[in-house]
């Protein structure tokens, strides 16, 4: 997505603005020839960036300076002042620097910096001949990218069992399904991309086995490609209804692009829904669907919405966000049967559907792993580089269960940020640098015009507190653990999640 047609505001900085209007540590927004622009003071420094993220288009005055960077509000990703560098997913791109001058107690934005390029730092050791990436979703897609930024001359090669290069999973269940987002929005990259960085891509390519001892991976079609390093990204696998009538065709679920366009098509001719599972991808189908203008029922066996994740205040958020909007809960029950008609409940009673979609949750794709002998436990055992049980065999994203500092436990968390950040240290730890994977967790949710951020990572909590209030979707939910804050949800507060973020950098477990 670009920058095109967004509204500029603030002071024209190729005019010049007064110094003394730009205090040490503060940003302002303006624009220049035609471009909004990001001005940042560091001390001495001043610098001029795009004032809007690459991701989707988030401003980035109203995000978090720290050091020399800027972090974006809406999904975090983050940002050099200096370099204009996307230095944490989810953004890929980087923003354009302009040249800044000072000048008789003005500051002037001058013309584009033309950009540098990324710093190349030389494997360590010796670098592997052949890297083959076993996945062609957020951690694949981010591996690739980076192990060539990184200057990476070697072979890359991408086995996807997906029939689409690799795409922008989050918005299959949000504004694609609604109707909102044109479909180019949805690959991650345009068609040429892996071509110009000499990634070899290869869809439709399922990988039967991996013989870690033989340096190579055996595809369901018989063929072998060889590695010298190898990351496994294989995500997760949608769990499967076992209720009556659950291999009927109006029975659908949600993981990847095939299923949101068979969706959509299957919603085209609907009109009652029942979406069974009230979790993150079944509220959010619910949402899109209601968008759509269909009559939409969700069923779940709790009392409330994502409780068990996100407490009562804000499952009582997300309930009544729904009700607005015209969706019906039936909670604390399940469904027994499926028809051509109808969902039955355990109640017995039937509710009209001529579609249906689960959203009962995943599992990691771990078989690969198990069959190749390398620990798995609830995902694949990693190291704090994210190397696996064998040598120069990775894992990074929802497969792998590392050791998180912040926690002082292995984790292993299904978010889009963590995967794409994981593929990244991965890639780099692959060319032997030795780099720990520290980042703390982070999610979203988007339910119709409400956004949910999260970050840390808390299973369980001894105590919640609320600030603010959630019922007028505003506030700032931590989660205790033996009075450690483990976890932070906002809601209308993106300043209060970065900034809960960065405190989270700064704690772990032992201190
Ligand atoms: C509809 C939807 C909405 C979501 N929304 C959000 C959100 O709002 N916020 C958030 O934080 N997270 C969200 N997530 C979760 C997020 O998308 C995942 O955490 C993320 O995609 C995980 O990345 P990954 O690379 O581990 O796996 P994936 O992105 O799932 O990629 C796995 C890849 O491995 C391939 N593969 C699997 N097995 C094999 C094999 N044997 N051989 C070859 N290839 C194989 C698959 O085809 C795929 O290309 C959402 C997920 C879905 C499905
Ligand atoms: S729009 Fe900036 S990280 Fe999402």
């Amino acid at each position: 997505m670009t920058a095109e047609g967004a509204q500029l505001s603030g002071p024209d900085f190729t005019q010049g603005i007064e110094t003394s209007r730009l205090a040490d540590g503060t940003m302002l927004l303006g624009y220049a020839n035609g471009e909004a622009v990001l001005l940042a003071r560091r001390g001495a420094d001043v610098f001029a960036i795009g004032a809007i993220c690459t991701y989707y288009n988030g401003p980035l005055a109203e995000g978090l300076l720290v050091d020399d960077t800027v972090r974006c509000p809406w999904h975090h990703a983050c940002f050099s002042l200096r370099t204009g560098e996307a230095l944490r997913a989810p953004a890929l791109n980087p923003v354009a620097c302009w040249k800044v001058e000072q000048a008789g107690g003005k500051i002037f934005v001058r013309e584009k910096a033309k950009r540098a390029a990324p710093e190349q730092r030389p494997p360590t050791g010796s670098a592997p001949r052949s890297i083959v990436i076993v996945g062609g979703g957020a951690a694949g897609n981010a591996a690739a990218e980076t192990l060539r930024r990184e200057g990476y001359a070697g072979s890359i090669t991408m086995l996807s069992a997906d029939d689409a290069a690799p795409y922008d999973r989050p918005n299959l269940s949000k504004d694609y399904l609604a109707g909102k987002a044109p479909e180019d929005w949805i690959p991650l990259r345009p068609a040429d991309f892996y071509k110009k960085k000499e990634i070899g891509v290869r869809l439709d390519a399922r990988v039967a086995s991996i013989d870690p001892p033989g340096r190579a991976v055996a595809l369901s079609d018989g063929s072998r490609v060889a590695f010298d390093a190898l990351l496994l990204a294989t995500g997760a696998r949608v769990v499967r209804l076992d209720t009556t009538g659950a291999d009927l065709p109006h029975v659908h679920y949600l993981r990847s692009l095939d299923d949101s366009n068979a969706l959509i098509t299957a919603a085209e001719n609907a009109q009652h829904v029942v979406v069974i599972g009230a979790s993150f991808i079944g509220l959010e189908t619910a949402a899109a669907l209601r968008e759509r203008g269909l009559k939409v029922h969700v069923v779940g066996p709790q009392a409330r919405p994502l409780e068990r994740v996100l407490g009562p205040a804000l499952g009582d958020m997300i309930k009544a966000i729904h009700e607005q909007h015209g969706v019906v809960f039936h909670f604390n029950t399940t469904a027994t049967a499926i028809d051509g008609a109808a969902v039955t409940l355990k109640s017995g009673e039937r509710i009209a559907a001529d579609l249906v979609v689960a959203g009962i949750g995943v599992r990691p794709e771990t078989g690969l792993a198990e069959r190749a002998g390398l620990e798995v436990d609830n995902g694949v055992l990693v190291d704090a580089c994210l190397e696996t049980s064998a040598r120069g065999i990775f894992a990074a994203g929802d497969i792998a269960r590392w050791p998180d500092p912040h926690t002082g436990k292995r984790i292993r968390v299904e978010h889009w940020v963590v995967a794409e950040r994981q593929g990244q240290t991965a890639a780099r730890n692959m060319l032997g640098r030795r780099e720990a994977f520290d980042a703390v967790p982070f999610f979203w949710s988007q339910h119709y015009d409400v956004q949910v951020n999260y970050v840390g990572h808390a299973e369980d909590w001894d105590r919640i507190a609320v600030e603010g209030s959630a019922a007028e979707r505003n506030c700032a939910v931590s989660y205790f653990q033996a009075e450690r804050k483990a976890a932070v949800a906002t809601v209308g507060r993106d300043i209060d999640s970065l900034q809960a973020e960065l405190e989270m950098e700064f704690s772990h477990a032992s201190a």
